[in-house]
């Protein structure tokens, strides 16, 4: 279907563009590290159950209303609720363009340190923790590099639905599958490889609490890009026909897969060299950097070049989601042009980030911005409080009450149905709708309490 506003080609290319949204540095960099901080396989299974509980009745919910009203989330909130519940929708798309502001620029480190495993001067490097901190705060590097990586976003967001966005994400997506095969078989080949899988794979329960349990939940929303209309935007650029359910548990699916495989591929690679797979966010910029050096030169830039280029590549279909979003948005409501909703939104967004790039030690203001939780925070850490941690659920939570309540579950379920004829009256309707009017509100209500206080008032 190809309507004025563009739409994807087949069901297939909505799910590859999707998918692409939902893989992104949240499996590949943050996953892996939040999993060997967190007991490994036993948050493994944890995040296994929200993603199947909780995320995928939401992203059924998401792209339903998005084909429902073939609307941006302002608007399709506006046209099934009113005017109070357009705000949610613009909320969603406020969270969207902060999010990629700090996403861009850890985007940019990876692209950054593509470019210098390829050109093998980083491995002159002995200590690479510090090498990290001295280049997360140089500017000048990042700056060039974020700057790279916002135009490439644009251009192919500029290209539009189809050419654009369904076409990089069709051939992005298999060639990072491959590359993570490739590294995961290599890594698996190496001494002591053994242990990173047991210690990926063999759950310690003891590590579970309250804490881990709703870190994962958090993660499960990011990772699959829920609770800000990322998936809404999606929904309205697909077909009549298209299988919403069917789509939604393929894309749920490649995405646990991906970040199951990332951990398959990043700890064998720790274990072999002895390195600690609890390093926090320095786990892929640091630890693997120790592993490569290891390596003969040419394999170290085959290897770790290969693992940049795929962390790249799914970024790149994760930003192209995110500033669809407000570009959407511009599109219908202020009926502007695609090429100047694009090339606005992306210097907006571009200059909202640079706070975050300069705080990690470039401009003190924002490396010490404030004091939460014990300890000074960067103004990235705050982005991602307000615009990640505590939104996303939150609007996962309203998603659910205005589907209950509002739009009701009767008009979800006629959505469904089109193009899942049998979907009416099937025990997978009473369960998406059970899970939607009951546990999710339930589930996420008590988790935006618990974040707040934690956050705040601890
Ligand atoms: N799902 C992406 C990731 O895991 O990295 C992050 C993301 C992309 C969140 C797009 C939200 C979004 F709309």
């Amino acid at each position: 279907m190809e309507s004025k506003r563009g739409g994807f080609s087949s069901k297939l290319g909505f799910v590859a563009a999707a998918a692409g949204s939902a893989v992104g540095l949240g499996n590949i960099w943050q996953f892996p590290y939040v999993t060997g901080e967190n007991g490994g396989a036993a948050f493994l299974l944890v995040y296994a159950l929200w993603i199947f509980l909780i995320g995928l009745p939401i992203m059924v919910g998401e792209i339903a209303i998005g084909r429902n009203t073939q609307s941006n989330p302002f608007g399709a909130f506006k046209k099934l609720g009113g005017k109070a519940w357009a705000l949610v929708g613009l909320f969603g798309i406020i969270c969207g363009v902060m999010i990629l502001s700090f996403y861009n620029v850890v985007s940019g480190w990876a692209f950054g340190y593509f470019i210098q495993i390829v050109s093998g001067d980083i491995f002159e490097e002995s200590n690479f923790s510090s090498y990290f901190s001295n280049y997360v705060a140089n500017y000048e590097d990042n700056l060039m590099y974020s700057i790279v990586f916002m135009v490439i976003t644009a251009f192919i967001v500029y290209k539009g639905i189809k050419k654009g966005i369904e076409g990089t994400s069709k051939i992005l997506m298999p060639t990072l599958f491959l590359i993570l095969i490739a590294i995961i078989i290599y890594g698996l080949t190496l001494p002591n490889a053994i242990d990173g899988v047991k210690f990926y794979l063999l759950p310690d329960f003891s590590l579970i609490n309250g804490a881990t349990i709703y870190s994962a939940l958090g993660q499960a929303f990011f990772s699959l890009s829920l609770g800000m209309g990322a998936l809404i935007t999606y929904g309205s650029y697909i077909g009549k026909n298209d299988n919403i359910v069917n789509s939604a548990t393929l894309v749920t699916i490649t995405d646990s897969m991906v970040a199951f495989l990332a951990g398959l591929m990043i700890f064998p690679l720790v274990f072999s060299q002895g390195q600690s797979p609890s390093e926090g966010p320095g786990l892929v910029f640091v630890a693997l950097l120790g592993v490569f050096k290891t390596m003969p030169l040419i394999i170290a830039k085959i290897v770790g070049g290969g693992f940049f280029l795929l962390l790249c590549f799914a970024a790149l279909t994760s930003t192209i989601s995110l500033l669809e979003v407000p570009v959407s948005f511009l599109i219908d409501e202020k009926k502007w042009s695609r090429i100047k909703a694009v090339s606005v939104m992306a210097v907006i967004i571009f200059i909202i980030g640079l706070p975050s790039m300069l705080g990690f030690g470039a401009v003190d203001l924002f490396t010490e911005f404030v004091y939460y939780e014990g300890e000074y925070k960067t103004f990235m850490d705050v982005v991602q409080d307000i615009f990640f941690v505590i939104s996303l659920p939150l609007g996962g939570l309203l998603l659910s009450i205005f589907i209950a309540w509002q739009w009701k579950v009767k008009s979800l379920s006629n959505e469904v149905s089109n193009g899942y004829s049998k979907y009416s009256g099937s025990l997978l309707e009473k369960y998406f709708n059970f899970m939607i009017v009951y546990i999710c509100p339930l589930v996420l209500g008590m988790m935006f309490v618990l974040t707040i206080l934690q956050k705040f008032f601890a």
